[in-house]
């Protein structure tokens, strides 16, 4: 398949509507996990232009680096470390709208100031998570949250 990414116009729910949908075409028709973690964050990266998208997968007792869009990384997270670690270990989606003030936060890049991380179920274990970096505070919401949560879905179908 080789498609172009369509951005919609719009509001933020407008773009990950049409996002999703191209995400779920892409997703059934790959069943590789690795191949398609790395074309939702060339996709999810696309739209909206943050600093770094990409997905960390646990690995043993840490999360390890894996698919991402953007600067260099760290390459391993461990349990209930920076917010990735935290995301694992409440086994929620982790919002933060300043870094600065997320006790624990692991600053990869200095230019990132807001965050979300986002955790990847198979079935009933986290499997990976999904980290998203902005360089302008208090990006991300409820709706970022609904989708990001809907869209890693797709993955362990
Ligand atoms: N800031 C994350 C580390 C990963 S990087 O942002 C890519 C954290 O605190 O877990």
């Amino acid at each position: 398949m080789a498609e172009n990414l369509i951005v919609a116009d719009g509001s933020k729910k407008e773009k990950y509507e049409l996002l999703f949908k191209q995400i779920a075409a892409v997703t059934d028709a790959e069943n590789n996990t690795i191949a398609n973690m790395a074309n939702i964050t060339a996709m999810i990266h696309q739209t909206f232009n943050f600093w770094w998208t990409g997905f960390y997968r646990v690995i043993g007792e840490e999360l390890v680096l894996g698919p991402f869009q953007g600067p260099l990384a760290c390459s391993r997270i461990a349990f209930g470390r920076g917010v990735c670690g935290t995301a694992w270990r409440e086994q929620t989606t982790q919002i933060v709208p300043d870094v600065e003030q997320f006790p624990g936060h692991i600053a990869c890049s200095s230019l990132s100031r807001s965050e979300i991380v986002v955790p990847v179920w198979d079935g009933d274990k986290i499997v990976a998570v999904l980290d998203i970096d902005s360089e302008q505070l208090a990006t991300f919401d409820k709706v970022d949250q609904i989708w990001l949560e809907r869209i890693v879905e797709l993955l362990y179908k």
